[in-house]
């Protein structure tokens, strides 16, 4: 004879996630938040993403208190806003540090050099791959690609940009970071921790005076290929850090970057302008995409 599965107390259904909720003034806090986010949403569940980099600023990752809070405010089962805080990387699902240090080891900076950061950085913090230092404050992992491969070998602290990283001035980075000493990204806003830029990733302003100023555009690295494509006689030429500057490479990667090229400067065949569909009679059309697309 089988018992059925009411008699076992046993449900069907989505299983509770068992977690604790927020205590009562923590929850109003970001209840408030919360609806503010919604709104901005023709559909409730839209709002999950900047929903979990709230309780991400909240507790430093995002943990099942957390989880069940999105599903309670969107009306969604716990399961769902797993499937969605589990996807994504940006989700840290333990305890970390302040600042997330992420080597990018894709093919470009992997090739430039990120591989060998990683490696110095993983023997010089005595940490792996996704773990903390023991103070608490680095934690080091390697990302894929973050669309900066003009700036390879890029390191991201929090999710800004150190560009043309060696080992050497990595490790001084997280020196830098571990000894509370200040530390600038090469572009972007300022620095702050991880749950601040949680936060901001919510859709909350950044109040920090200049900073939103200082978020910027592109770098010149990145425009080199449209300045040619637009046929200008004289673009930016960059120059990579190590290129005669052997003495200066461990120096702070903001001194680095474009320079515009001297006349006594010869442009070699790959900087030079080049003919292209757009001087093509057959094809007149211009360069398809403007800065900025
Ligand atoms: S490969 Fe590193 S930013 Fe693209």
């Amino acid at each position: 004879m089988t018992t059925s599965s009411s008699e076992r107390g046993v449900s069907l259904g989505m299983p509770e996630l068992p977690a604790p909720a927020y205590p009562d003034d923590v929850r109003a806090r970001l209840e408030t938040d919360a609806r503010e986010i919604i709104a901005r949403y023709p559909d409730s569940r839209s709002a999950l993403l900047p929903l979990l980099h709230l309780v991400q600023a909240e507790e430093g990752h995002v943990t099942r208190t957390g989880m069940r809070f999105c599903a309670d405010v969107l009306e969604l089962t716990t399961a769902e806003v797993t499937a969605v805080a589990t996807f994504y990387t940006m989700y840290r699902r333990k305890p970390s540090g302040d600042y997330q240090v992420g080597v990018c080891t894709n093919t470009l900076c992997a090739v430039m050099g990120g591989d060998a950061i990683f490696t110095e950085l993983q023997e010089h913090l005595g940490v792996g791959n996704g773990e903390t230092t023991d103070d608490g404050k680095v934690t080091l992992e390697h990302i894929e690609c973050n669309a900066a491969c003009d700036f390879a070998p890029v390191v991201m602290v929090n999710w800004e940009f150190f560009d043309n990283q060696t080992p050497a001035t990595a490790k001084r980075l997280v020196d830098d970071l571990r000894a509370g000493r200040p530390v600038e990204p090469t572009r972007g806003a300022p620095l702050c921790t991880f749950k601040e830029t949680a936060r901001i990733l919510a859709g909350f302003p950044d109040e920090r005076p200049g900073a939103v100023e200082a978020s910027g555009g592109a770098g010149p690295a990145s425009l080199v290929g449209l300045r040619l494509a637009r046929g200008e006689t004289a673009p930016a030429r960059v120059v990579h850090p190590r290129e005669g500057a052997s003495q200066d490479r461990d120096s702070a990667p903001q001194d680095r970057g474009a320079h515009e090229p001297s006349p006594s400067e010869h442009l070699s065949s790959h900087d030079a302008p080049q003919d292209t569909s757009a001087s093509d009679p057959a094809h007149p059309a211009g360069p398809a995409a403007e800065e900025g697309e």
